[in-house]
């Protein structure tokens, strides 16, 4: 038995001792768990700035000078395609008094701060500091700007805040072959859609990994096709769950496009699959749908839905109309989730609110809250 090496504020050793259960007899995490600023502020630190998390596709990224932005966890970042072909991330704060040099997205091949025109290569080296002449000791060549950890793993660029970190695809090897076939390297963002929610992250993640809820909130469009009763989810042996929904259907519908060198199994099921802490990705037959979680805060975050399809993909003549239907299915579905998590989210808040027992079918939240349980306490 591991020994409990940290406390959790708000949150009762009772309650830890129920989420600790095996799945039969099983708890979901207590409500602090997702309201507490405490909790969140104790996630930032021991989860969200020490695990991989994905920010980009390099499809996204393209060309030498292709860059994008984002604010990770409060720095602000940016990731370049840099004229050496290498992807870095990197901190996009100017080294002089602070400003950060790029926003949005573009391709440039010199970053130019705004405030006093100190620039920047696409390596984060500064190359130009105007009028710093009589500054003494001073050369450009000392200055390069804060490099992120990276890696790229089938086309997702996923930074990690802790220098220390373990690298990433050995801790996934099982998961990254679960899913080779689908070949997701080969896939390009074909369109993005953007929700915000006043919700605990966790709560979105939860929702994604069971396939229990289909029954009541999706009884109408999952339901039919991929039966609750029937979700599966492999024994996982690293930081990773996936929910294997097989089709109830017997053949594709006719004319489905699915990807090439899929068993049959692959092309008809859907997966809901994620990468502890929150890279959730919703895998099927035709493409992929990245779900891309930007916590803000214990209560607040940003979901970019990216639809990824095969580059072969758009050579079809029906490219656009394919895009749209699955746009449309995939945002039919998540208005049904957003209800969902709009009813947790009060229940949540309530005080006499107790920990619920979890279903056998909901075996991924188990296996994610004993992750969650373990970074948190310490225990790994
Ligand atoms: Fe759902």
């Amino acid at each position: 038995m591991s020994i409990r090496k940290r406390s959790l504020p708000g949150i009762h050793t009772d309650e830890i001792a129920k989420a600790r259960l095996p799945l039969p007899s099983g708890y979901t995490l207590p409500r602090a768990a997702y309201t507490s600023k405490e909790i969140y502020a104790l996630e930032c630190e021991h989860i969200l700035r020490k695990s991989w998390l994905p920010i980009a596709r390099i499809d996204q990224v393209p060309e030498h000078g292709s860059y994008l932005t984002l604010d990770l966890l409060g720095q602000p970042v940016m990731v370049v395609h840099g004229a050496d072909d290498e992807i870095r991330v990197m901190s996009s704060v100017c080294l002089h008094r602070g400003a950060p040099i790029a926003q949005g997205s573009g391709k440039r091949n010199v970053f130019t701060c705004p405030y006093h025109a100190w620039s920047y290569d696409t390596t984060g080296q500064l190359r130009r500091a105007p009028l710093m002449e009589g500054a003494e000791d001073f050369t450009e060549n000392a200055h390069r700007l804060p490099q992120i950890r990276s890696e790229v793993w089938e086309g997702f660029i996923l930074a990690n805040l802790d220098p220390d970190a373990q690298p990433l695809a050995p801790q996934i090897a099982a998961f990254t072959d679960y899913f080779k076939n689908f070949q997701m390297g080969d896939m390009f963002v074909a369109k993005t859609l953007t929700f915000d929610s006043g919700w605990n992250w966790k709560v979105l993640v939860e929702n994604f990994m069971e396939a229990y809820h289909h029954i009541a909130i999706h009884s109408t469009t999952f339901e039919p096709v991929f039966h609750a009763r029937d979700s599966r989810v492999p024994d996982n042996t690293g930081p990773w769950s996936i929910l294997h929904m097989p089709a109830a259907f017997e053949e594709m519908p006719p004319g489905s496009a699915t990807i090439a060198g899929l068993e049959d199994w692959q092309a008809k099921d859907l997966f809901a699959s994620v990468i502890f802490p929150h890279f959730m990705l919703g895998i099927h037959g035709q493409g992929a749908a990245w779900y891309q979680v930007i916590p803000a805060a214990a209560n607040h975050l940003t979901l970019k839905i990216h639809l990824m399809m095969p580059k072969s993909a758009a050579e079809h003549a029906d490219f656009e109309s394919m895009v749209a239907e699955m746009a449309e299915s995939v945002s039919a579905i998540h208005q049904e989730d957003i209800e969902a998590n709009d009813l947790v989210w009060v229940g949540l808040n309530a005080p006499m609110t107790e920990q619920g027992r979890l279903s056998p079918l909901e075996k991924s939240i188990w296996q994610l809250n004993q992750w969650w349980l373990d970074k948190m306490l310490g225990h790994d």
